[in-house]
């Protein structure tokens, strides 16, 4: 059995983030200002605060305007929404990403729903999944935006291939579905109701794991030579001696090595590439914006 070459989301994101950062000078040529991107964070969770820290820090390594807003767990629904219009009026406003998940007393429908779709960098508004799903070019989720990159800069030509992606959230596995399904594979949506998910997953070319569920993918489930993506970040209980649980996939990493042609890690893989395309889905939505 041969060893997988591990992709290195790591690099291809910094490699996107400097043709990104190079061209940014030529946006501000033409329009007289920086591109920008609206953060906004609600509550105090620790796992949001650093991703939108890391979001702020890359928008501005790249050259743009970030503008951060941060409100105390408390804050109404209503007050959250008019934000949300301030900044969709907002001419140095380009993209809006309100983190997710949201405190619990708000309907994060409701607040996504307010968004100009113009805006909507993350392609969670209703109206840019809809142009995902009939072809039309729309602001597409970073997360499976990225994936299918590194796919298509490992495979090529997806033409064809049959791709299992495991989970149908409307975040990663519903577009990473659909996105597939535009490059011409024949897709299969997996989810927690799957009859024989390793019956599924043997005949897939390319898997994408986004469920959530620690190391669920086991390695004798993987047809030889396919491609795994690995979109899990799940925490283990720290072992003896450690005082943090180490972080793993969805896919049982060093099982999978030894079957998988190619596999994204965790850390590395693909979560840098959430940040790169968010800043990508910026530049395009500034250029749109501009005319
Ligand atoms: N929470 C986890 N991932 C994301 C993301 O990509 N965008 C937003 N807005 N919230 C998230």
């Amino acid at each position: 059995m041969s060893s997988a070459a591990i992709i290195d989301g790591k690099s291809f994101a910094a490699a996107l983030r400097g043709r990104i950062a190079a061209s940014v000078p030529e946006f501000i040529a033409q329009s007289g200002r920086k591109p920008g991107l609206a953060v906004v964070l609600v509550g105090d969770d620790p796992a949001s605060q650093v991703y939108v820290g890391s979001k702020k820090k890359a928008t501005v390594e790249a050259g743009m305007d970030s503008f951060e807003y941060r409100l105390p767990e408390d804050t109404a629904q209503a007050d959250l929404i008019s934000l949300v219009e301030r900044l969709n009026a907002d001419d140095h406003v380009d993209g809006i990403l309100v983190q997710l998940p949201l405190p619990p007393h708000m309907d994060d429908k409701a607040v996504i729903a307010a968004l100009d779709p113009a805006k909507d960098v993350d392609g969670f508004h209703v109206v840019n999944a809809g142009r995902l799903a009939v072809g039309e070019d729309a602001f597409v989720p970073c997360t499976p935006l990225g994936c299918l990159m590194l796919l298509k800069d490992r495979i090529g030509d997806l033409s064809g291939k049959n791709a299992v992606v495991i989970g149908r959230s409307n975040i990663v596995g519903k577009p990473m579905a659909q996105l597939l399904l535009a490059e011409n594979c024949t897709v299969t949506i997996a989810h927690s109701r799957t009859q024989d998910l390793a019956e599924v997953v043997r005949r897939a070319d390319i898997i994408v794991a986004a469920v959530g569920r620690a190391e669920m993918v086991r390695g004798d489930w993987i047809k030889q030579g396919a491609v795994v993506i690995d979109v899990g970040i799940n925490r283990l209980a720290p072992a003896p001696g450690e005082t943090k649980g180490r972080l793993v996939g969805d896919v049982a990493f060093a099982e999978a090595v030894a079957h998988s042609a190619a596999i994204t890690p965790v850390p590395g893989g693909v979560g840098p590439m959430t940040i790169a395309c968010l800043l990508r889905n910026t530049l395009v939505a500034a250029h749109r914006r501009a005319g």
